[in-house]
């Protein structure tokens, strides 16, 4: 299985003129890359703009459509050319009050419009002194994953402690959490899950990228910062290829 590379550009960058000028670079750097699944997710406004990438969105609504002021159906993202879409990001979790239930409900939400939920599971640092880790990613993916008829989603690990600070995971840690991660969905969905593919999120570089697909066994990873410079995002994917 090809490595899957995902990019979140976040609320990143302010204008449709840098989008299409950091798409553009991202694609010239990716151009020969055959050996990975990449996927830009832009901000919302940003995703008619990309045609020659696959792309995916940073959040979805949990219904098909009607009053629901300020958001964006599966169908919506469907239509505008939408693989993937990003669901239970810490960020989201944390800023807008997105419970295991209401991600439950987005991931169904997403897989029968055939997105695939690239679905993100982590702990705090607190949660992590306090030696809480696995019971948080029990309750994570066991809320998230209730009930679903299909498994065709894509799990992210993203320590909490590790986005966005430089304080990457060791790959020797994230290869434990990996395995953790694979006993809770076979433990709570059956073996059949066993093919679900496990990403790593949190300060992805070109320097430790490639530890996490090459030594810790992860299925692809989760790129926030370094994603909104082409030629470091370029180098990431040429180091696991
Ligand atoms: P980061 O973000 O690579 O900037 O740490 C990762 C993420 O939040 O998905």
């Amino acid at each position: 299985m090809k490595p899957i590379i995902i990019a979140n550009w976040k609320m990143n960058p302010q204008s449709s003129k840098e989008a299409n000028k950091l798409f553009e670079d991202i694609e010239k750097e990716i151009k020969d890359i055959k050996k990975a699944e990449i996927v830009i997710c832009p901000p919302f406004v940003f995703l008619p703009s990309f045609t020659n990438i696959k792309k995916g969105a940073q959040d979805v609504f949990l219904e098909k459509g009607g009053a629901f002021t300020g958001e964006v159906s599966p169908l919506m993202l469907k239509d505008l050319g939408c693989e993937y879409v990003i669901v239970g990001h810490s960020e989201r979790r944390k800023y807008f009050g997105e419970t295991d239930e209401i991600i439950n409900k987005k991931i169904k939400a997403a897989l029968e419009n055939n997105l695939t939920p690239i679905f993100c599971v982590g702990e705090t640092e607190k949660e992590k002194e306090e030696n809480r880790t696995e019971e948080v990613l029990k309750r994570e993916i066991k809320g998230g994953l209730k009930g679903l008829g299909s498994f065709e989603v894509t799990l992210a690990y993203e320590p909490i402690w590790a986005i966005g600070t430089g304080n990457a995971c060791e790959v020797k840690t994230a290869a434990k959490m990996r395995g953790i991660i694979k006993d809770i969905l076979e433990e709570s969905f059956g073996k059949g899950v066993s093919k679900t593919p496990i990403l790593y999120g949190g300060s992805v570089n070109s320097k430790n990228a490639a530890g996490y697909i090459k030594e810790a066994g992860f299925q692809g990873l989760l790129v926030g910062g370094a994603s909104l410079d082409a030629k470091e995002f370029g180098k990431i994917v040429e180091s696991v290829v």
